[in-house]
């Protein structure tokens, strides 16, 4: 856009987040061989872009206040943050199963409500106002067979509800997709990669 409009690219800060046990160190040595290639597909022209991390939970306050425009999770938002209490009888399952209780499904879906919410409160103190997100992960149509430990699938209307509830956001734009399961093919795992990301 700015080589178009002929206007000097903006100096961009990338804020990394994980769960402080991530091994960040392993991220950052990859980011000399990242700027050599931003710098080899887009010339000097881009940038510069200042990377680093952030450890902490997102279901909680990771930024200053009004400090970032764009924020992107990346098939994370399904992990809940904790396995949700009162889940002491699953019939023997880890997940949520065909023939886990309902009080277990709902505990689940409550577990959601609650992690979900806190993050969309937590980012609306932190996005600028007109600032976007993009959020991307695993959700279900409506088989509810399909969980894993700790993770909770929502569906479409799940998450537009929630959304709508919490009230700082409006929904641009929420969009359902199937991917290739990266493990299921071993020979296509980089077409699969692929596919995830542009999904
Ligand atoms: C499936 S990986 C996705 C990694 C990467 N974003 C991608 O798209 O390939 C899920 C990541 O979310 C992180 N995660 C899970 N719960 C989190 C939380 N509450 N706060 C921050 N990161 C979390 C995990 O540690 C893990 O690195």
């Amino acid at each position: 856009m700015c080589q178009q409009t002929n206007t000097e690219s903006p100096e961009f800060q990338v804020l990394l987040n994980d769960l402080p046990e991530n091994d960040f160190n392993a991220i950052f040595k990859t980011l000399p061989a990242f700027h050599e290639r931003l710098k080899k597909d887009k010339g000097d022209k881009l940038g510069p872009c200042f990377i680093s991390g952030t450890p902490g939970s997102f279901y909680g306050r990771l930024f200053p206040s009004q400090c970032v425009h764009l924020v992107h999770s990346s098939y994370s938002l399904h992990c809940v943050s904790q396995v949700p209490r009162g889940v002491v009888n699953n019939k023997g399952n880890i997940y949520i199963a065909k023939s886990s209780p309902p009080n277990v499904f709902k505990a689940y879906m409550d577990q959601f409500h609650t992690d979900f919410s806190m993050f969309l409160c937590s980012r609306a103190k932190e996005i600028l106002p007109g600032g976007r997100m993009i959020l991307t992960f695993i959700g279900r149509s409506n088989d509810v067979d399909s969980f894993n430990l700790p993770y909770y699938e929502p569906c479409m209307e799940e998450v537009k509800a929630i959304i709508e509830d919490e009230g700082s956001f409006n929904v641009d734009r929420l969009q359902m997709f199937e991917f290739n399961d990266p493990n299921g093919d071993i020979d296509n795992k980089y077409q699969s990669a692929q596919s995830m990301a542009n999904g």
